[in-house]
């Protein structure tokens, strides 16, 4: 019996032990039947995560754009690939079918082989949501370069750092982007960022809100152009399973962001397998995911995953209350959306707007409905059931990670039983486990842990981009023989997981991964700060909001100027999706003799919970605590 469509639940049991008992076997049948490959391979898996190396189809060779494109070409190639749902309703959407999606991506190749990138190369993306963007993804991945794309909200700073880590010969980007009511000059970031990055020899630009830029001579060029130069052909260039295909870059606990690294087979064939089960995909569905494509969901549910299943797929360029709270649910009425994912901070965002915007909608279409990329509440889930799905769509609470490449728990469409604000059970080949603080596993149910995972599956990073012993600390040493989420979460008394958040410095703002060393980073550049601590805390909408405390090193003047500045300096240093919500003065920070600050205590504090701060009497100097409770915001 064929594993790559989950029909019921019984089924989904049977798979899973298969995949248990026997991954290679498992794996190895799902590549062979639902896949083209250029070349077999000699082994399905060879794995150890003490250095670690991970290896899937280890010496087969493919493309994975053949797989998303050419082989549709016959069955499909007048089928709907790709729609495009601009920012504004009043502008015309754009629709391409498989062939026409073909072409663009050969002619894209074309242009980059033209501009010398070669397999190997690197090649960033800072590009708003327009079709050019999924187009130069696929066209990096047709001739064996690697793409980073980076959201295009990020500053300038952030870019460049991106692309100076990569070391990316080109920049692929925009005069300008539309979000919502905003209006960014995307190329005066890039321009900015490349004063800091030599390795870069070439700027192709795409024509989106035709604003007047500044193109430097021999360097940049307009897209549009450069196509006309071009043919619609562009061979598939024979990539080894194991080569890379993307980096994406993602924050941790500590440092910089890191180049999160998925290679060629083992990742097109998760992200394959896992979009058709997850979202229960059949031929003639309308699938939307209204993440942007500078996140690795949009990188497996917008682009990779839907085209490898031969699905139609939306992309849509603006936000969900642009021109009102009702744009998304228009948008699924107007193609007929059977499949929808989204956030659940866009999802608390709506509900506070207040009903009337959904209901004045059929959504008649919709079959299965999807979150991703933090905890939703209850309310959220109950108001996004009810109201989207009408009682009748599965919610799909998928947990998983840009380190994951691909869905690890979430329900299959209607084939799971599910439960609100869990995510529910591991997919097919997903071994997760509930580790303590000595990394034993916690057998059995009404448990919580540190999330790990046992066996790899076949879209599990394989490195972090030029930093392997980062990828191996980070990941792979907490727990000897265990990859490390990062999360806790609790087993309820039918196993159903429940994800309950990070156990590590990180804080997820509206689904967005930040270290908090990062955001402290960013702060401690603003001059007039000493020193700072940034912890998350419950915000209604965003899920956390980032609070700050900040030391300064001359007294405060104005406490609403200074914030306006430190605001600016990480507007400037990350990009507006980090700024703080909340800024703390404080003329000093709990820390303990040792000079660790005591988090713990901050996090109390933030989150308006003063009673019980715990033991204080370990640190430097106790006072401080009274202090900075006297003067929470
Ligand atoms: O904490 C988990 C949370 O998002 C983290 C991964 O963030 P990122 O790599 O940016 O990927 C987001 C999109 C896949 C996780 O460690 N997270 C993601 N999905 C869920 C979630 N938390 C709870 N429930 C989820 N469904």
């Amino acid at each position: 019996m064929s594993h790559y469509q989950i029909t019921s639940l019984e089924h989904y049991h049977e798979a899973y032990a298969e995949s248990v008992s026997n991954p290679d076997k498992f794996w190895g049948d799902i590549a062979e039947e639902n896949f083209k490959w250029m070349k077999k391979w000699d082994n399905v898996c060879d794995w150890n995560f003490s250095e670690p190396k991970v290896e899937w189809f280890k010496g087969a060779q493919l493309n994975i754009t053949e797989n998303c494109l050419d082989r549709h070409l016959e069955e499909r190639g007048n089928k709907l690939a790709l729609i495009w749902e601009p920012n504004d309703p009043k502008e015309r959407f754009i629709r391409y079918t498989y062939r026409e999606l073909y072409e663009k991506v050969c002619q894209m190749a074309n242009v980059l082989k033209k501009h010398g990138i070669k397999k190997g190369d690197r090649v960033a993306i800072y590009m708003p949501m327009i079709p050019e963007l999924t187009i130069s993804v696929l066209a990096c991945a047709r001739i064996g370069a690697i793409h980073s794309v980076v959201f295009a909200g990020f500053s300038a700073h952030s870019l460049a750092d991106r692309i100076n880590d990569a070391e990316a010969k080109m920049v692929l980007t925009s005069d300008g982007l539309y979000r919502g009511a905003k209006e960014i000059p995307v190329k005066r970031v890039v321009d900015e960022a490349l004063q800091t990055c030599p390795s870069v020899k070439t700027v192709l630009v795409a024509e989106r809100t035709r604003w007047a830029v500044n193109m430097v001579e021999g360097r940049d060029f307009w897209l549009h152009d450069e196509l006309d130069t071009v043919n619609k052909e562009c061979p598939a260039e024979p990539m080894n399973s194991e080569d890379m295909l993307f980096i994406l870059y993602t924050s941790g606990s500590t440092g910089k962001p890191k180049g999160v690294v998925h290679t060629c087979g083992g990742y097109m064939v998760y992200a394959g397998y896992s979009f058709k089960n997850v979202f229960q995909y059949e031929e003639s569905d309308i699938y939307w995911c209204t993440a942007d494509i500078g996140w690795i969901t949009g990188h497996t549910y917008i682009v990779y995953g839907p085209l490898i299943n031969g699905a139609t797929t939306v992309m849509f360029e603006g936000v969900p209350t642009f021109p009102d709270a009702g744009r998304f649910w228009q948008v699924c009425d107007k193609y007929g959306v059977n499949q929808f994912y989204t956030a659940p901070t866009a999802i608390r965002a709506l509900m506070a707007k207040g009903e009337d915007h959904v209901l004045s909608y059929s959504l008649d279409s919709l079959r299965v409905i999807g979150t991703v990329g933090e905890p939703i509440n209850e309310e959220a889930w109950q108001w996004y059931y009810i109201h989207v799905g009408k009682e009748k769509c599965p919610v799909v609470d998928t947990w998983w990670q840009t380190e994951t490449g691909g869905i690890m728990i979430s329900g299959l469409g209607k084939h799971s039983p599910m439960k609100p604000a869990h995510a529910g059970y591991p997919l097919p080949g997903i071994q997760p486990v509930l580790l303590d603080q000595e990394g034993n596993e916690i057998e059995g149910n009404e448990e919580e842990g540190y999330l790990c995972v046992k066996h790899p599956w076949p879209s599990i990073l394989r490195t972090t981009y030029g930093d392997h012993e980062r990828c191996r600390v980070t990941y792979f040493s907490h727990y000897k023989g265990y990859y490390f989420t990062g999360d806790g979460a609790r087993r309820d008394e039918n196993g159903m997981y429940r994800i309950i958040g990070r156990v590590d410095d990180v804080i997820n703002v509206s689904g967005h991964r930040f270290g908090t060393a990062e955001i402290e980073n960013a702060i401690n550049a603003n001059d007039l700060v000493a020193e700072s601590a940034v912890v998350g805390y419950p915000h209604d909408i965003k899920g956390q909001g980032i609070y700050a405390y900040v030391i300064t090193k001359n007294p405060v003047q104005n406490e609403d100027i200074l914030r306006a500045e430190i605001v600016e300096t990480v507007v400037e240093e990350i990009g507006k999706i980090a700024k703080p919500d909340k800024i703390q003065f404080v003329s000093g920070l709990p820390k303990t003799r040792s000079g660790k600050i005591m988090r713990r205590i901050l996090r109390k504090v933030a989150e308006g919970d003063t009673s019980s701060l715990g033991d204080t009497s370990t640190l430097l100097d106790p006072d401080v605590v009274d202090e900075i409770k006297n003067g929470a915001l």
